[in-house]
């Protein structure tokens, strides 16, 4: 059997709805195992005995891992990994793959889009212009706030952090940013903690990543450190934002709006912050075009290509670079 003969004998499963090119790829490459989603009580004996890898978009719990016995590789699409439990995968010797770098722009601007969003209040001006109020009542509102003169803060100053950064610069803002880590070789001002860059600034951006150690870290605290005329941005992950607290600060005039693309519970948004005048709201869109999501599922697909032949992955997350392919005589 040549190899590309070989890698059509390879079970790959793929939960729910994938991305179309991706499934395109896999359906070429592999042997596809479509399942209604990653819930260990639709996997069949032939998907345990099976199944190699899995291609997914959302996530892989220790259940899921469990109920397919051969499984070596997790090839997650988006660079973001909260959702697989890969405590789980590393101890079971299961590789974990995510999609960084080639999203890293797109996110970037629409972080951007997001924040001038918020702060001009843009949605709500292009609305005031389709239902006729420009015609009928004249020119829309002022905005009550303004990008000049303000202090950015990012929170998560990772790849897309940078990518941010770089482009608040070029608006002529000042950035200052805090991680667990100080970033070797960034000339933006470092906070050691959350707080003490909350209340450096008036404007916080979140791009952070999910998990244990973030959640919730946007609390009642850190927003009343943010201030009367403080803008909270997230672009990063739900879970590291207090909903509950946020729309509480936003009602009672602790800081000033907030624009969000992700949610804790999504797609369930809170009706406080669906109804409130000073948020701008999206979609978790943040990659979301047909450019940057094609890359995504290409190096997602390349991921179990470079496994199931070099036996090595091309974008392993850090909790899983160490695990090594087990060599199967006579297979891929
Ligand atoms: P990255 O390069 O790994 O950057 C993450 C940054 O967060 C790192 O600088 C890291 O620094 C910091 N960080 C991690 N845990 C922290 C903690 N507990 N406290 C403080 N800082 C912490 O990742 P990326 O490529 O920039 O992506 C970042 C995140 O953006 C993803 O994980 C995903 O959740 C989100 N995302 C969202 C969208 C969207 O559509 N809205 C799209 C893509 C990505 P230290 O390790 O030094 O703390
Ligand atoms: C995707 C993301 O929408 O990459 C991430 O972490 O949040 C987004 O790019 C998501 O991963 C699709 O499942």
């Amino acid at each position: 059997m040549t190899k590309a003969e070989q890698l059509q004998t390879v079970a790959i499963l793929v939960p729910g709805d994938f991305n179309d090119h991706a499934v395109d790829r896999i359906n070429h490459t592999f042997r596809p195992v479509p399942i209604e989603r990653a819930d260990p009580s639709l996997v069949t004996e032939e998907m345990r005995s099976k199944v190699r890898g899995i291609a997914s978009f959302a996530g892989i719990n220790a259940a899921m891992m469990d109920a397919l016995p051969n499984l070596e590789l997790i090839a997650s699409f988006g660079v973001g990994y909260d959702s697989v439990d890969v405590g789980h995968a590393a101890a079971k010797n299961i590789m974990v793959t995510n999609t960084p770098d080639v999203l890293t722009e797109e996110v970037a601007d629409t972080a951007i889009g997001l924040l001038i969003n918020t702060i001009r209040d843009l949605p709500r001006a292009e609305t005031w212009l389709r239902d006729g109020s420009w015609v009928r009542k004249g020119n829309y509102p002022l905005s009550r706030l303004t990008l000049r003169g303000r202090e950015v803060g990012i929170f998560g100053m990772g790849r897309i952090g940078q990518a941010v950064a770089r482009r608040l610069e070029a608006f002529g803002l000042p950035v200052a940013y805090h991680n667990r880590r100080r970033v070797e070789g960034l000339s933006y001002r470092y906070h050691p903690t959350l707080k003490g860059l909350a209340e450096a600034v008036d404007t916080l951006i979140s791009v952070a990543p999910g998990g244990a150690s973030t959640e919730k870290a946007v609390n009642a605290e850190i927003l009343s450190a943010l201030g009367a005329s403080g803008v909270f941005v997230n672009i990063g992950r739900g879970s590291t934002v207090d909903e509950a607290a946020l729309a509480a600060a936003l009602a009672n005039g602790t800081i000033a709006a907030a624009g969000l693309d992700v949610f804790a519970d999504e797609p369930n948004v809170p009706k406080a912050l669906l109804d409130a005048p000073n948020t701008s709201l999206l979609p978790h869109v943040g990659s979301a075009s047909d450019h940057t999501r094609r890359a995504m599922a290409d190096l997602c697909v390349d991921n179990l290509v470079s496994w199931f032949t070099e036996r090595r992955p091309l974008t392993p997350v850090p909790e899983t670079a160490h695990v090594k392919a087990k060599a199967i005589p006579g297979k891929v």
